[in-house]
């Protein structure tokens, strides 16, 4: 029998294999290599292990840069030990060129606001006191099956879900909990907001089934505001400047009466052209554009066509919250700072990782060899 052959992977190869199982490419295309699986004659796998291959690597893009310990491909018939595999969620060109798409979506809707409040309804129904996944919530996509999106919190987000549903087609290897964060941060930046440091390889929920519990986003008009937020954030692992930095996602975006029964059904700030559907009541005078217009409008609450909400209103009166919004309405670059962290911490919530502690989008892969941990070892052959 010949020798296990160790075969570096680059840090590109995504797969949607567990990481359990590995893929190489070789000569004749790439291969998944299962406990104890040898490559045919044809450098592909055998009948029996056909099966295997299409159950377990149903669409991937490998690519070897290297094999440290030989000077050729596998041979016909020789065991493959994988020495490292990065399974993904998603794959990462599709998810930055899924970007680009959210990029032009966005110029042409002006779908903003409805785009980040989707990503947070989404990992905002997480319960840090629940271990298991998806039943703690989260990140985890299923805000786009109909129970979730019936959920009164959820009014108005179907037409979120519906803009991005096309960009999923074009892009099938994202799931669907990566694609709304995506949309989110892309959001925010495109409004000339902070860059959001992301990451992503969030696993998606797959049915109705694992929807999240209705309740768990906040009330905008609860009898005791800073008690209910302190009460919803907790339970999400979220602090106080947290809560206030997150607030401040108000800067964008407008309440439609029809929809959370909050805001006026339209403004001078609200029609007009190049705003796309008009309507509501905005909380700032240029809704469209990421800055610190929010704390300085709810401070002031000097403009009858400008939203506040009670949930608003208490972070100038909140002892606590009022610290940051006061910092915030003062210091454009500290809330972009801290707005930035938080909504990265809140684009996590309850999000399952694969490959494990997800991967980032914004630097292109080296092109030479990382060695990585070796996690398929213990299922290749060693004789
Ligand atoms: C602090 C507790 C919060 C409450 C009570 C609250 C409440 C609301 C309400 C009532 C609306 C109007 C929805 C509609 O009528 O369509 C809204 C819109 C919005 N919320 Fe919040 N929100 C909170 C926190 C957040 C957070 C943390 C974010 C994001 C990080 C966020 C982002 C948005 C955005 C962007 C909109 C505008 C949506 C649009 O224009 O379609 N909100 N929020």
């Amino acid at each position: 029998m010949a020798a296990s052959t160790m075969v570096g992977v680059s840090s590109s190869l995504h797969t949607r294999a567990t990481p359990a199982h590995g893929v190489v490419l070789t000569p004749a295309g790439p291969v998944a290599v299962l406990p104890g699986l040898r490559l045919s004659a044809s450098g592909k796998l055998r009948k029996q292990e056909r099966k295997l291959e299409s159950e377990f690597v149903p669409a991937f893009t490998a690519r070897i840069v290297t094999q440290k310990t030989r000077n050729s491909s596998p041979a016909a018939g020789e065991r493959v030990r994988v020495m490292s595999v990065r399974s993904a969620a998603s794959n990462p060109d599709q998810l930055r060129a899924a970007r680009e798409d959210v990029k032009k979506l966005i110029a042409e809707k002006k779908c903003n606001p409805i785009l980040i409040r989707l990503a947070w309804h989404d990992s905002g129904s997480y319960d840090k006191n629940i271990s298991e996944w998806p039943k703690r919530g989260g990140a985890n996509g299923s805000i786009r099956f109909s129970p979730e999106l019936a959920h009164g919190a959820n009014a108005g987000l179907i037409n979120a879900v519906k803009l991005l549903e096309p960009i999923k087609e074009k892009y099938p290897d994202i799931s669907y909990a990566d694609l709304y964060q995506l949309a989110s941060a892309t959001a925010i930046e495109e409004a000339g907001g902070p860059k959001i440091p992301m990451k992503y390889g969030r696993v998606a929920t797959k049915g109705p089934e694992e929807c999240a519990i209705e309740g768990n986003l906040p009330d905008a008009g609860p009898p005791d505001p800073s008690d209910h937020l302190r009460k919803v954030f907790y339970r999400m692992g979220l602090n106080d400047q947290e809560i206030v930095a997150l607030s401040g996602a108000h800067t964008l975006g407008r309440s439609r009466p029809e929809r959370s029964g909050w805001g006026k059904q339209e403004t001078k700030y609200t029609v007009g052209e190049n705003i796309g559907a008009p309507g509501g009541q905005s909380w700032t005078v240029q809704w469209l554009k990421f800055d610190n217009s929010y704390f300085k409008d709810i401070k002031a609450q000097s403009d009858e066509d400008l939203l506040v909400l009670p949930t608003d209103k208490i972070l100038t009166e909140d002892p606590e919250f009022k610290k940051y919004t006061d910092k915030y309405a003062e210091d454009e670059a500290a809330f972009f700072k801290d707005y930035a962290l938080a909504h990265a911490k809140l684009s996590e919530l309850g999000a399952k990782w694969d490959p494990e502690g997800g991967f980032s989008i914004d630097e292109e892969p080296k092109n030479e060899p990382v060695p990585e941990k070796f996690v398929a070892a213990k299922y290749s052959s060693e004789e």
